[in-house]
């Protein structure tokens, strides 16, 4: 009970059932202070900041605001208290606009829409936002949905922020403007807690770090003394290795031969543009790309989701038939036997069913597979047996429902299921987005496996670093078009960074 801290918890324990979320955690976060909450996938993070911010009651433990007791029984309570979280999902309502989404719920009926827009715009100037009060939720993109939704939450008067993982949507670029705008907050003597598995960001941003291991307290550091790996063992309970081995593949072959593959949206928009490469046997292709460049338009054409204008797709089975994927649908595409898996960016829209275990969502995709396998597939419960262990997805067991899961092990179930389906084409995007950095590595290990077996491995993602340690060849995207595929062995993150943008002044 100690005045200099903004926010005590003590002894705070939470269980769900059988699990025991948070076991008696104490965390304190000042005030002028950015704190990182760092844990691996369901370690207890979002568990423990959904209490301060009213979603759950502890079972046990204390909670004090500026050496005081608070009890906090709703989010509305919390608001009181001064406390707000930013959560992963945004809780926005998509047909209002900006304003309508902050003030919301806030006044009875009696609503003076000037005086609001005004502290809106000062908000806004105070921390060096940028929004258009007036613009509407389906018309915003990700980084403004998030900056509606801190700006809703100091309109509310919270000097206590608590972000979960909001970098795990933004580009490199939206996360400095974040970062400059908590740390405007900071100086104006707010307390920040963000959860993010970003070392990097963690470094950067942060005063001090906190860190969780399977429910427990394991301690805090300052930023400054300490560094990735260091926090990384923290986290782990053992030291783990940061590195990406890259062997060679013997003999590389063609596998998917694509050929001036063009996309239109609804609109018109052309979101590829004469997309020409071959993924071959052997090797991780990886997609680099601002967001929206056209990644998640070539994955989906490939897979038959995505509406194909011209252009053509071969699979070459390996026997000398090729078949031509444009015009299939994705059942087509598995009942001619290609053997093809995919990781979507969005995971429970596309890839899971949230109320069933593991073994059920490992069914629904063996169920899938064509009648052209001739192999018998391995039972359901021992696919998903294998991959809860090599994955080590944190659940009470493999028929315990998926959506009660923590954010990043709902993701390791819909990784480690695609990769267990023996695919011959894998497609990934963001695959570790949301995982934390072990699990991460486990991923990078997993895909590299799968390419020494001879997969046609396609990696998208966000991360250079990784991509150029990674890959065997990247491919650049910008808007829609190939700006280069370089070998990733010899390229450099600049090279990569100006063929990203290559094409954008065109555009404007
Ligand atoms: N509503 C719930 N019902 C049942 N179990 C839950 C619930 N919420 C969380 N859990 C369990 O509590 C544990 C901690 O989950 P939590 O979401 O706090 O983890 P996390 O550290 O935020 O992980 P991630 O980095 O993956 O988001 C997990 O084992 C999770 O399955
Ligand atoms: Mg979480």
């Amino acid at each position: 009970m100690d005045k200099n801290y903004a926010i005590e918890m003590l002894g705070i324990t939470k269980r769900f059932g059988p699990v025991v979320a948070n076991d008696s955690i104490d965390l304190r976060i000042c005030r002028g202070e950015i704190l990182a909450l760092l844990g691996e996938n369901g370690s207890g993070k979002t568990t423990l900041m959904n209490m301060l911010s009213g979603i759950y009651q502890p079972d046990e433990g204390e909670i004090y605001k500026d050496g005081g007791r608070i009890y906090i029984q709703s989010p509305r309570e919390a608001y009181d208290h001064g406390i707000g979280m930013i959560h992963q999902h945004y809780k926005l309502i998509e047909v209002f606009t900006a304003a309508q989404n902050i003030i919301l719920g806030l006044n009875d009926g009696r609503l003076d829409i000037a005086a609001a827009d005004r502290k809106v715009m000062e908000i806004c100037d105070r921390y060096g936002f940028d929004i258009d009060p007036e613009k509407k939720v389906y018309d915003m993109s990700v980084s403004q949905k998030q900056t509606v939704e801190i700006v809703k939450v100091l309109y509310r008067g919270a000097d206590i922020l608590i972000l979960d993982e909001p970098t795990a949507v933004l580009t490199p670029q939206e996360t400095q403007r974040l970062f400059t705008i908590l740390r405007n907050m900071k100086d104006d003597g707010k307390a920040i807690i963000i959860i993010t598995h970003k070392l990097h960001e963690v470094m950067d941003v942060s005063d001090k770090v906190a860190v969780l291991r399977k429910g427990r307290y394991i301690g805090t550091v300052q930023t400054s003394q300490t560094d990735p790996q260091a926090l990384t063992d923290m986290m782990v309970g053992h030291s783990v290795s940061l590195n990406i081995e890259r062997p060679l593949y013997q003999n590389p072959e063609p596998k998917l031969i694509v050929e001036g593959l063009t996309c239109v949206d609804e609109e018109g928009i052309t979101r590829l543009d004469k997309v020409s490469f071959t993924a071959n046997t052997g090797e991780i292709l990886g997609v680099a790309g601002i967001s929206g460049s056209g990644q998640k338009e070539l994955l989906e054409a490939i897979t038959g989701l995505y509406p194909v204008k011209a252009g053509s797709i071969r699979f070459l089975d390996g026997t000398g038939t090729d078949v031509e994927l444009v015009g299939m649908s994705p059942k087509k595409i598995r009942e001619t036997g290609v053997g093809m898996a995919f990781v979507p960016e969005d995971r429970l829209g596309m890839g899971l069913v949230g109320s069933m275990g593991m073994t059920g969502n490992m069914l629904l995709r063996s169920w899938k597979k064509g009648k052209g396998a001739l192999v018998r597939r391995k039972e359901p419960s021992e696919l998903a047996e294998r991959v809860m262990e090599e994955l080590e997805v944190v659940t009470p067991g493999i028929d315990y429902p998926v959506r009660r899961l923590s954010g990043g092990n709902v993701q390791k179930v819909l990784v480690g299921r695609e990769i267990s389906s023996e695919p011959e084409v894998l497609m990934t995007a963001y695959a570790v987005r949301g995982l934390d950095i072990n699990t991460s590595y486990t991923i990078y290990n997993l895909l590299t496996e799968q390419k020494m077996r001879g997969v046609a491995v396609i990696y998208v993602g966000e991360d250079l670093d990784v991509l150029l340690e990674l890959a065997d060849r990247i491919l650049v995207l910008c808007g829609g078009q190939v700006a280069g595929i370089v070998d990733a062995r010899k390229a450099t993150k600049e090279e990569i960074g100006l063929l990203m943008t290559q094409f954008r002044t065109e555009e404007a």
